[in-house]
């Protein structure tokens, strides 16, 4: 008898044992998927934000060997333009400009410099960056020149 109830206790044990151990595993398993589900979702939306040109004159931008002349010019463009309210490693007035290139198009870069007034109200990204920075991306008057030195110069940056 005491052997029987021994075996039963082993037995019960085991079984919660093993119950506990599909519990967490299906635990884990859950963990995985939510976490696989979360880098799809970034991944698609990353990719959705890759593909977005922005609203302005900029429809299409040739990335080529880096210039590194005209990464000079546009670092002076910068400097009066910009360093007022962006820093590359921090969030200033305006958001780290650090990893620009791998978060946005070049047209899109572009446009914003451009045109800043109609992608903080028309644009997906611009407006949410807007609601998230209270302050409004001025408009320096660039030429597209101008706009196009710039990028050549953050692209020194990624
Ligand atoms: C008056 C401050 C101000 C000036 C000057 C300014 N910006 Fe901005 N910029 C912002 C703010 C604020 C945002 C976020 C969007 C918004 O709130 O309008 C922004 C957003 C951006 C973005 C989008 C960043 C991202 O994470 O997608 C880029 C690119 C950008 N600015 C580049 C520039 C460049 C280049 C210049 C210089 C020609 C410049 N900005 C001048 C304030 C400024």
């Amino acid at each position: 008898m005491k052997i029987k109830i021994l075996s039963l206790l082993t037995i019960t044990t085991l079984f919660f044992a093993s119950c506990g151990g599909e519990e967490k595993a299906k635990e884990v398993v859950n963990e995985v998927k939510e976490e696989v589900t979360e880098n799809i979702e970034e991944a698609v939306e990353a990719t959705g934000d890759m593909a977005n040109i922005g609203i302005g004159p900029i429809t299409s931008v040739e990335l080529g060997d880096l210039d590194a002349d005209l990464a000079d010019e546009g670092k002076e463009i910068y400097k009066t333009n910009c360093t007022a309210c962006h820093k590359f490693g921090k969030r200033y007035i305006g958001p780290a400009l650090e990893g620009l290139l791998e978060r946005r198009s070049p047209e899109w870069v572009m446009n914003m410099m451009l045109n800043p007034k109609e992608m903080i109200t028309k644009d997906p990204i611009a407006m949410e960056l807007l609601a998230e920075y209270s302050t409004q991306m001025a408009d320096q008057q660039l030429s597209e020149d101008d706009a196009r030195a710039i990028l050549e110069f953050i692209r020194t940056k990624d």
